[in-house]
């Protein structure tokens, strides 16, 4: 396919520069881009599993063009924390038992990390209605709301 317009735009505060083809979509764009942790789910916009940020608002960047991402800043879980200096929120997502496959973990994380940092939004009756744009196949939804209004307290030795 042809080659449109070069944009540029930063991934965790990593300027990359790239040529979408015609139609890409940002997932795709960052996975070439070896952001392997913005997960390939359903395709349609349903699961989250592909969520970022962009300039701190989650969106599914499986149907955001790649090419709308010129001049954005786009955060994926990477950029939220590292193995070894976890942001809050995944410490949380680890302690609270927030995930059981994991494989909407990523996704899960970043926008519960846009849920908290926004201030008006900590209302926990609220998550329910600010997570429907994430899936999670395991239904493990108690631990993971749990894990973002920070209340869980893993029994000892108890196994989910
Ligand atoms: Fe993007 Fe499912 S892969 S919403
Ligand atoms: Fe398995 Fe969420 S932990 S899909």
């Amino acid at each position: 396919a042809a080659a449109v317009a070069t944009v540029t735009f930063d991934v965790n505060g990593a300027r990359v520069e790239a040529t979408p083809t015609p139609g890409q979509c940002l997932r795709t764009l960052l996975r070439e881009h070896e952001h392997f942790e913005v997960k390939k789910g359903c395709d349609t916009g349903d699961c989250g599993a592909c969520t970022v940020q962009v300039d701190g608002t989650p969106v599914h960047s499986c149907i955001y063009p790649a090419f709308r991402a010129n001049g954005k800043h786009i955060t994926t879980a990477a950029g939220l924390g590292q193995p070894g200096s976890l942001a809050p929120v995944q410490q949380r997502f680890v302690d609270a038992a927030g995930f059981q496959c994991g494989f909407c973990t990523p996704g899960m994380v970043v926008t519960a990390a846009a849920i908290e940092a926004d201030a008006a939004l900590t209302d926990p009756s609220e998550l329910p209605r600010l997570l429907k744009g994430n899936l999670c196949r395991c239904t493990g939804y108690r631990s993971i709301t749990d894990a973002i209004v920070d209340q869980h307290t893993p029994p000892e030795g108890s196994c989910h």
